[in-house]
Order: C-alpha cells, then structure tokens, then sequence
C-alpha cells in the first residue's frame, strides 16, 4: 500500500491589475456577463468570458429554470458559446467571476464539479490546456495554471 498525494497550485492576485492586459480584458468580459444573468430562483449570479486563439471573446452567464434541474451554469454556457462558434479553435483562457448580492463573498469561488469535467473537454478537445481566471465580490482572483488544477482524477475519452 502506498499514498500518493495529488495538490493543485492556485496563484492568488490582489486585484486584477496584477494580470496580464488580455487577462484583464477577459475578465472584465465575464465581469459584464453579471448584467445579463438569469437567475431568478437562486439569486446568484456567475458571469464567464472565453479568449479563444483566434482572439475572440465570447461571454456567458447562468441561465435558470422553474424546473431546477434545467439551470444551466455561467461558465458552460460561455464555452459552448465558443464552441458553438468556433469548433475548431483552441482556448486560450477562461475567466469566471462570481456575484452574490444575498451575501457578500470576498473570496473567488471554484466551478461546480460538472463545468470541471466540462472545463477538461475543452482542455482535450483541442489539445490545448488553458488557465482559468476566478472572481468573487472582493478584489483578489485566483489564477489555475490548466484544468488539472481543477479536476486533478478526471474522467476522459482516453478510457472509452
Ligand atoms: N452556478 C454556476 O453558474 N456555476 C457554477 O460553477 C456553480 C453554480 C450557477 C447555477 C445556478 O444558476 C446558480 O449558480 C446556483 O447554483
């Protein structure tokens, strides 16, 4: 029997000024993104931004359903955009910023377990990984260098 420990590396920023000047741009993009939310039901509000290698942005934001199981996350729903409009083109990064006017979160907070797995499709995809940028009510965001740092044990195509 032996352990093996598996640790994810999160670099934490001050303030977005501290990014790179595209990051910042993307960030603001998925900052935007929380005017358009969706979300009536839980009242918390996730806006995403994705750079793809061609330059482009594309943006979304969770989008809720009376028939709860339908609500669709903010991140997923900006890399199907991109998907949607360029199948074939790379990403370059993620950004993710999170808004909860109920209750005041300071810190950035993390993709739910499905956009993880689905943050890694993209990932595999286009054999390309790509850092994912996060952001809650305060100043400070959180930067993953790659998927993995997300989703360390996932499940991929490589096993069907
Ligand atoms: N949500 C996201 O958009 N991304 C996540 O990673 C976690 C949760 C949304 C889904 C739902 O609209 C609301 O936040 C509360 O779960």
């Amino acid at each position: 029997m032996k352990e093996v420990k598996v640790t994810s590396t999160v670099t934490v920023y001050d303030n977005m000024s501290q990014l790179s000047l595209i990051e910042q741009t993307v960030m603001k993009k998925a900052i935007d993104m929380l005017d358009n939310v969706y979300a009536p039901y839980s009242e918390f509000y996730v806006g995403a931004a994705v750079l793809t290698d061609a330059g482009n942005i594309y943006g979304g934001c969770n989008q809720e359903n009376a028939s709860y199981p339908l609500c669709m996350c903010g991140e997923r729903v900006a890399l199907y955009n991109a998907g949607a409009n360029e199948p074939n083109t790379p990403i370059q990064v993620l950004a993710i910023a999170v808004h909860n006017p109920k209750k005041f979160i300071d810190k950035p907070i993390s993709p739910c377990g499905a956009c993880r797995q689905v943050i890694s499709e993209f990932a595999m995809r286009h054999k390309q990984d790509f850092p994912i940028l996060l952001k809650g009510g305060g100043e400070m965001i959180y930067r993953l260098e790659s998927s993995k740092e997300l989703l360390p044990f996932g499940f991929d195509s490589k096993y069907l």
